[in-house]
């Protein structure tokens, strides 16, 4: 049985019903975020290319104190549009610079590879496809310094135990005086923050519901879209937002291999965790995983940031 099938058996039989958001992105999940991304309530690129126009040299200045020749591995990397902008700044500062980018999605690495080479000849660039779990554990070990980078706020659509698990296993490939970036959105008024997973358009709502067209696209089930809404609420205390579908209405989905699942009316399945961290979750990270907070990047409102992290040895 291939794993989204297995995943999704587990989920839907769970009480409450609940799938994780890695399998929203398929092809049409892609596109949707890309949408996703130029919407005008999903604040969260816009911050983030502030702080890499306004930060990017800086960062290189404090990296470059401890390395001359530096080795930058993003994970997660995407298209590799906003990581250029960073890349020429850091240019100047380092005697050498090698990229390594990994994600899941070959596709998107063949776009990454000519975004960056586009605009530095002078750079070592490689990339690995797959499941950075795997990926990065099999990096070669380099003389030179390393920076890992982990932008886009995905950091947030992580469970918190999980983010603990996540900073020791970077830590596991870093050496004393090597760097983790990680991009943080912060906590900001709830009303922006629903705004942006509840977007005007739909956008959002289609993202959530393409988990059930991929159901259908894959596992040959009959999920009636139409009869499904997209819920999702933020919660100031815990700083999460959760995203929900919800079943309009009572009924049975069936799938291949004769497997079924029942819905009562307004039952739920919960699909995505997206935190906003306060500054003192940042801290409890890093003392959890035995890393220090070496520099803090913010945007102008301090809605977002950038914070860099070493190994604690
Ligand atoms: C990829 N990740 C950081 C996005 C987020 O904000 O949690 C995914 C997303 N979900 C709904 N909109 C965007």
């Amino acid at each position: 049985m291939n794993e989204f099938f297995k995943h999704i058996k587990e989920g839907l039989s769970k009480s409450p019903k609940k799938l994780s958001s890695r399998y929203f992105y398929d092809t049409k999940g892609d596109a949707l975020f890309q949408q996703i991304m130029q919407l005008e309530e999903y604040y969260l690129p816009r911050c983030e290319l502030k702080i890499i126009e306004s930060s990017s040299k800086q960062l290189a200045s404090d990296v470059s104190k401890t390395h001359k020749k530096l080795q930058v591995v993003e994970l997660g990397a995407g298209d590799g549009t906003k990581t250029k902008h960073l890349l020429k700044q850091f240019m100047p500062f380092f005697v050498t610079l090698d990229y390594v980018a990994l994600d899941i999605s070959a596709n998107v690495l063949d776009t990454n590879k000519k975004e960056i080479e586009s605009e530095m000849n002078d750079i070592q660039y490689s990339s690995i496809a797959g499941n950075y779990f795997e990926t990065y554990k099999n990096l070669f070990p380099t003389s030179n310094g390393r920076l890992v980078l982990f932008l886009g706020a995905n950091i947030g659509n992580y469970p918190t135990p999980e983010t603990i698990e996540f900073f020791k296993f970077v830590k596991n490939n870093l050496k004393e005086n090597d760097c983790f970036l990680v991009a943080f959105d912060l906590v900001k008024h709830p009303r922006k923050i629903l705004a942006a997973y509840d977007d005007s358009e739909g956008v959002t709502k289609q993202f959530n519901l393409n988990l059930l067209e991929r159901m259908n696209r894959e596992l040959e089930a009959n999920f009636d879209i139409s009869s499904f809404d997209h819920f999702p609420f933020y919660n100031p205390l815990t700083g999460i937002t959760s995203s929900q579908i919800i079943s309009l209405k009572k009924q049975t989905v069936r799938f291949k291999d004769d497997f079924s699942v029942h819905f009562n009316a307004f039952e739920a399945i919960h699909t995505e965790v997206s935190k906003k961290f306060f500054w003192s979750d940042i801290e409890e990270i890093a003392i959890q995983s035995k890393m220090k907070i070496i520099q803090t990047y913010f945007d102008n409102n301090k809605e977002y940031a950038f914070v860099l992290f070493q190994p604690n040895l």
